[in-house]
C-alpha cells in the first residue's frame, strides 16, 4: 500500500493512517479507496481489538473525494461507479467486527466525514482548524457515500439537514454538542483518548427520544417538506437541484442514492444530466485556482497597518485581526476609530464565540492614531477618502517611514495607481488591494497592478490575501478594474429599465430568476446610490447620472444607508411589492451588457484569461454560480 499504513499498537489495537503519497492533502481517490479495501482485508486476516483511523498529514484529516476524478465522468455508468465505490467501502467499514474510531484533527469534509461516520466512534481535536461538513451540495452533487443515511441517524434529521443542505462546516465543539463527535479534546491527549475509547467501549450514543422520532417513516415527508421550503428561500430547484434531491433520497430511499432509478429526478444520473453539477465543479476549480495564486512564494505577513478606519479600512483591519494578524489601525483621531473598534468586536463575537479567542482577537487590533505601526508593518493598506491629493501626500509620508520590504497597498476604487504613486520616491512600490463591501462576506480581492508596479509585489500581495483566507485576482490598473467594470453596465441597464417605467420589483425578479443572488435595483440601493453614480461617472466620464437616479441623488436618498433609494428600507430590508408579470426578455436585457463587458475586459487584458474573468464575476459580483460564469454561460448558450 502506498497511501495507507497499518500499525499494530499495544493491547492488540491497530492504527490505519492515510497519508496520500502524491498530494499535499488527503483526498479519497479511486486508488485510496481501493487501498482502504486492501487494508481492511489485511485487518480481517488478523483482526485487532480496535482500530484507530487517522491522518498522516499535518494540514487535516480528509478533504473529501478527489474532485479531479469527477471531471473525467462522462456517462451514467461512470457516475454510478464512483457512488458505488465509496458506498460499498464505507458499508464494509461500518460492518467490521472490531470497534473503530476516527481521530479527526483539521478538516474532515465530504467523503472524509462519510468515512468518519462509518466508524463506530469519532474523536475531534479542539482546534480552530478542525472543521466537519458535507459540502457536496455546493458542487451540485449529493453525499452518496453514506452521509445522507448515517448523519440523520446520528444527530437527528433537523441538525443533519442543516449540514447536508447548506454544505457548511462546523467546529469541533459544535460537533461534540450535536453528538457527531463522541469526544472533543486538546491535541496532546487525542491519541490516548482514541485508545481509551477502544479499551472502555462506551455504549455508542443513542439519539434522544424526540430526535429519534424525526427518523420515523411517517415523519420524514413532513420534515422534508418543511426543509424544502427553507431551501427554496435560498436556491431555486431549476438552478440548484441537489439540496432537493438530498431530501427526496432521504425520504424515499433512506439516503441510498444507488436505490433511485435513473428516471427519478433525484437520482445521481439525473443530477448529472443538468449542467449545474459540472458548472459548480468548474467553479470549485476556479476557486482552487485563485487560492493557489495566494500560495505562491513564501511571503508571510505578521503585522498589517491600515490607514483610514471608515467603512472599508475599519472592516479590513477587523478581518485581518480575526485571521490572526497583528493590526494597527490609524485614523485622524480616536473618535473616528471608535466605531470601527465596535464593529470589530461584533465581528469577533459572532465568528469566534469562545471568550478567550475573542479577547485574543481584540488584543491583536490596536488603535494607532499616531501611526506608529507604519514603521513596523509587513503590509500597509491605505483606505482613506477617495481623494487624490490626500492619498498622494499620505503615500509620500508612508514611504519615508515604512520598512523597505513592506508591501504598500491602496484600496482605491477609482483613482489610477499611477497618479497616487506619482509623489513617491519609488512609484514601483505601490500596488492595489481592492476589497469589496461588506469585507467579511466578499471573498474576492482584486490585486491591482499599475504600469509601474514591481512584478515581485504581485505574488506578495496575493500571498497576503491568501493568508487572510480571501481569493486574490490580479487585475490591470484600468477604470473599474474587473468587478466594478462588469457590474456597471448591468446596473446601468437596470436604471434604464426603471426610467422606462418597469417596476423595480419586476427588474429584480427577472435577475433572480436568471440566478443572480440579488436583483440589480436592490444591489444599487445596498451599495449606495452615491457610490454607484461615482463608479458610473468614472467609467463614462462626462456622463452625469440621469433619470430616477439623478432625482434620488438630488433628494439625498442614497439607498439602504439613508432609509430610502429606489426602495424604502425598513429594518435593513427593502419594502417590495409583488413583482407582477415580468416583461419577456427582461433578464436578457440585464445580463447581456454584463457579458459584453466581460468580453471587453478579457480582450483588453484586464485579467489574464477567460476563466479568471468568470472567477472574478462569480466571487466578486455573485454572478449565478450554477452557470459557471458569464463567459462560460455565453459560450454554452451559443452552442
Ligand atoms: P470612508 O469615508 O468610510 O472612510 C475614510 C476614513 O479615512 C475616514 O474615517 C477618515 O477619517 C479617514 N481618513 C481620511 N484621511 C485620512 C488621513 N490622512 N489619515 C488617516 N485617516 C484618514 O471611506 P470608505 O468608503 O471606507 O472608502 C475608503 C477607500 O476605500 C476609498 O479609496 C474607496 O474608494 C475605497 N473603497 C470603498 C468601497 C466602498 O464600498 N465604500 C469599496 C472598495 C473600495
Amino acid at each position: 500500500m502506498r497511501h495507507w499504513t497499518i500499525q499494530r499498537l499495544d493491547d492488540d489495537l491497530a492504527q490505519l493512517t492515510l497519508d496520500r503519497v502524491d498530494a499535499s492533502t488527503n483526498t479519497l481517490s479511486a486508488q485510496v479507496l481501493g487501498e482502504l479495501n486492501e487494508a481492511l482485508d489485511e485487518l480481517d486476516r488478523q483482526p485487532p481489538k480496535g482500530l484507530i483511523i487517522a491522518s498522516g498529514k499535518a494540514n487535516g484529516f480528509i478533504a473529501g473525494a478527489d474532485v479531479a476524478e469527477f471531471r473525467d465522468v462522462h456517462d451514467e455508468a461512470g457516475a454510478l461507479a464512483i457512488v458505488r465505490r465509496g458506498w460499498d467501502t464505507f458499508n464494509r467499514l461500518a460492518d467490521v467486527r472490531y470497534p473503530t474510531v476516527a481521530l479527526i484533527r483539521g478538516f474532515c469534509l465530504g467523503g472524509g466525514l462519510e468515512l468518519a461516520l462509518a466508524c463506530r466512534y469519532r474523536v475531534v481535536v479542539d482546534e480552530p482548524g478542525t472543521r466537519l461538513g458535507l459540502p457536496e451540495v455546493m458542487l451540485g452533487i449529493v453525499p452518496a457515500w453514506g452521509g445522507m443515511r448515517r448523519l440523520p441517524r446520528l444527530i437527528g434529521a433537523p441538525a443533519a439537514f442543516d449540514l447536508l443542505l447548506s454544505g457548511r462546516a462546523i467546529d469541533a465543539r459544535r460537533a461534540k454538542k450535536l453528538g457527531l463527535a463522541d469526544e472533543c479534546v486538546p491535541a496532546r491527549i487525542m491519541d490516548n483518548t482514541a485508545r481509551g475509547i477502544l479499551k472502555s467501549l462506551p455504549a455508542p450514543r443513542k439519539l434522544p427520544f424526540p430526535l429519534s422520532l424525526t427518523l420515523l417513516p411517517l415523519a420524514r415527508p413532513l420534515l422534508a417538506a418543511q426543509a424544502r421550503k427553507q431551501v427554496a428561500k435560498r436556491a431555486r430547484r431549476e438552478h440548484y437541484p441537489a439540496p432537493y434531491a438530498i431530501l427526496e433520497l432521504w425520504v424515499k430511499y433512506d439516503g441510498d442514492a444507488l436505490a433511485a432509478p435513473s428516471t427519478d429526478p433525484a437520482s445521481v444520473p439525473a443530477l448529472l444530466r443538468t449542467p449545474t453539477a459540472a458548472n459548480l465543479i468548474r467553479v470549485f476549480g476556479l476557486q482552487e485556482r485563485l487560492k493557489a495564486l495566494g500560495k505562491t512564494g513564501d511571503f508571510k505577513a505578521k503585522h498589517v497597518h491600515v490607514i483610514g478606519a471608515g467603512t472599508m479600512g475599519g472592516d479590513i483591519a477587523a478581518w485581518c485581526a480575526l485571521r490572526g494578524l497583528t493590526v494597527t489601525l490609524q485614523d485622524q483621531d480616536a473618535a473616528r476609530l471608535a466605531p470601527a473598534m465596535t464593529r470589530a468586536s461584533e465581528l469577533f463575537a459572532s465568528r469566534l464565540k469562545d471568550a478567550r479567542r475573542i479577547r485574543d482577537a481584540r488584543d491583536r487590533l490596536i488603535p494607532d492614531v499616531a501611526g506608529r505601526g507604519v514603521a513596523r508593518a509587513d503590509v500597509i493598506i491605505e483606505a482613506i477618502f477617495e481623494n487624490l491629493d490626500a492619498k498622494r501626500a499620505l503615500f509620500a509620508a508612508v514611504e519615508a517611514k515604512a520598512r523597505p520590504d513592506a508591501v504598500l497597498a491602496t484600496n482605491t476604487s477609482s483613482i489610477p495607481l499611477e497618479d497616487i504613486a506619482a509623489g513617491m520616491r519609488e512609484p514601483s512600490r505601490l500596488i492595489g488591494v481592492h476589497f469589496f463591501n461588506p469585507v467579511a462576506k466578499m471573498m474576492l480581492v482584486e490585486i491591482v497592478v499599475g504600469k509601474a508596479t514591481r512584478d515581485d509585489l504581485v505574488p506578495e500581495a496575493a500571498a497576503f490575501v491568501g493568508q487572510i483566507d480571501k481569493l486574490p485576482l490580479p487585475v490591470k490598473s484600468a477604470p473599474g478594474f474587473l468587478v466594478n467594470r462588469v457590474l456597471a453596465p448591468y446596473l446601468g441597464a437596470a436604471m434604464q429599465c426603471l426610467d422606462e417605467g418597469i417596476a423595480p420589483e419586476a427588474i429584480d425578479e427577472a435577475a433572480l430568476s436568471f440566478g443572480m443572488p440579488m436583483g440589480p435595483v436592490e444591489l444599487a440601493d445596498t451599495v449606495g446610490l452615491d457610490i454607484c453614480a461615482a463608479v458610473g461617472t468614472m467609467l463614462a466620464p462626462g456622463r452625469a447620472p440621469s433619470g430616477r437616479l439623478a432625482e434620488l441623488l438630488a433628494a439625498g436618498h442614497l439607498g439602504r444607508k439613508t432609509g430610502r433609494g429606489f426602495y424604502e428600507w425598513v429594518g435593513g430590508k427593502p419594502v417590495k411589492k409583488p413583482a407582477g408579470s415580468i416583461p419577456p426578455g427582461l433578464a436578457d436585457r440585464l445580463i447581456a451588457p454584463f457579458i459584453a463587458e466581460a468580453r471587453a475586459a478579457l480582450s483588453e487584458g484586464i485579467v489574464a484569461d477567460a476563466d479568471l474573468v468568470d472567477a472574478g464575476a462569480i466571487f466578486g459580483t455573485g454572478f449565478a454560480p450554477f452557470t459557471g460564469g458569464p463567459l462560460h454561460y455565453a459560450a454554452a448558450a451559443a452552442r
